[in-house]
């Protein structure tokens, strides 16, 4: 007998195959049982004709309980009506475990409810489409950067640095000493460019954020490339080449899934390059014009002025140049501007928020030095990160791409809670 999975099927058209598999869901009648297969590959509807089967395996058949573990054997047939587009005649099964009440039944639920048993949670469809949507992103990620001659480094999670500001650290012991859990690996992914040319990071990072936001997550996974030689203008270049990569990879290599999540592709399918960009000095003035009153030059924007002005685009959107007083103390002035730096954020369409922080870096010592003192920040700590702009000095640009909230976007989930395996909330460290 031939041992397969339920994303290899399409191989075994007519063939008789074993797969093992959880019972999804199931419905019998006293001649059919039509049982509703999952393994981790896909899913699956298994037919059970009670004429067709020894009566020992009709009967498992019709008791058999929602997540039982089995092992079916069938015949794999075309079927135009299923979305996968096979399905398996069932000749025969044999229960691995009986599983009994368990907790998600097909009726709804609460949010809550789910959220405690995310470990189950996980197997539901929807997840599962979510999941392998966050894989495929992930994926795409290392083959652009490997395409484009980057190399992956990884940066500390433990630390003594603050890149993005004190307020949000999440502080723990390093033995005697004070430490704190990654808010961003860029100052030692800039120390990496200056070995490597051009670097990548993916992993974990922290913020202790009181935030309850739908794009908040205490901790979330970040892509940080970072490139010597390069300004400004080339960043840009670049992350809307990665962004564009990963939309489109998803529509090809996803189809299954976005319709799962009755994901509108419409939308995805525009997502090519150039992205628009519009300054923080339009985007103020935009706003004014849209009737938010009391927004003034200088004030950061909320979910709702970013939502506002994405809604103009149908593609992502890069607003420039923020004032300095809003951004961190590493990024560059603009040459011909003090108040405003050689930054950008990518706003994300349809209301999805920023997904994208980037800037070009500092990379004068004195410059930089001045700025660590304004920003009241441990001189001793930054030390070896000053060091970077007494040796071989050169511009140098990155960014950070919040995984979470992109995969929130591209599968059109509202929440980035449902975008993360065991999402770590304000109010949940369970399960
Ligand atoms: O804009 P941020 O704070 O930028 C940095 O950390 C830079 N040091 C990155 C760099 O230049 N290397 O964060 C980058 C992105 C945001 O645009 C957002 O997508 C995501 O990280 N992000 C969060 N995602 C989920 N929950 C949170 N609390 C997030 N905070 C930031
Ligand atoms: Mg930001």
């Amino acid at each position: 007998m031939t041992k397969t999975t339920i994303s290899q099927v399409y191989k075994y058209v007519d063939q008789e195959v074993t797969i093992g598999a959880w019972i999804a869901n199931k419905r019998s009648s006293g001649k059919i049982a039509f049982l509703q297969l999952r393994d981790g590959t896909g899913f699956i509807q298994g037919v059970v004709v009670k004429a067709e089967v020894p009566e020992k395996a009709f009967q498992s058949a019709k008791s058999v309980t929602q997540e039982s573990s089995v092992y079916v054997t069938g015949k794999v047939q075309k079927d135009e009506r299923s979305p996968f587009g096979y399905e398996l005649l069932v000749m025969g099964m044999e229960v691995i475990h009986h599983a009994v009440d368990y907790p998600i039944t097909p009726k709804e639920h609460g949010t809550e409810f789910l959220m405690d048993n995310r470990h189950l949670w996980l197997r539901s469809r929807r997840q599962h489409a979510v999941m392998k949507i966050r894989n495929e992103i992930i994926r795409a990620t290392y083959e652009f950067f490997n395409e484009e001659g980057f190399s992956k480094v990884d940066p500390p999670i433990l630390t003594g640095s603050a890149p993005e500001g004190t307020s949000e650290l999440f502080a723990t012991k390093y033995f005697d000493e004070d430490a704190y859990l990654s808010q961003s690996g860029q100052l030692y992914m800039e120390a990496a460019a200056m070995a490597l040319g051009k670097v990548f990071s993916f992993g974990p990072t922290f913020r202790a954020e009181k935030s309850k936001t739908r794009r908040h997550l205490i901790e979330f996974w970040m892509i940080e490339p970072e490139m010597a030689f390069c300004e400004f203008d080339d960043n840009l270049k670049v992350q809307e080449e990665y962004v564009a990569h990963i939309v489109q990879s998803v529509l090809k290599n996803c189809p299954i899934e976005l319709k799962t999540l009755g994901r509108e592709t419409e939308n995805l399918e525009k997502i090519t390059v150039p992205f628009p960009r519009i300054t923080y000095d339009e985007a103020i003035k935009f706003l004014q014009e849209k009737g938010f009153a009391d927004i003034q030059w200088g004030d950061d924007f909320g979910a709702p002025h970013e939502t506002a002005i994405a809604e103009s685009y149908e593609k992502p959107v890069f607003i420039t140049h923020y004032p300095t007083s809003l951004k961190p103390f590493y990024m560059q002035p603009d040459p011909t501007r003090e108040d405003v730096v050689l930054c950008a954020d990518l706003i994300a369409p349809e209301g999805y928020g920023e997904i994208i922080g980037g800037s070009e870096r500092i990379h004068d010592y004195e410059l930089l030095k001045k700025r660590i003192e304004e920003h009241n920040l441990d001189m001793d700590a930054y030390k070896w990160y000053l060091e970077l702009r007494q040796y071989g000095s050169v511009p140098h640009s990155g960014f950070g791409l919040g995984l979470e909230r992109t995969v929130a976007w591209i599968s059109g989930v509202e929440h980035v809670r449902e975008t993360i395996p065991f999402p770590r909330l304000l109010n949940r460290l369970y399960p």
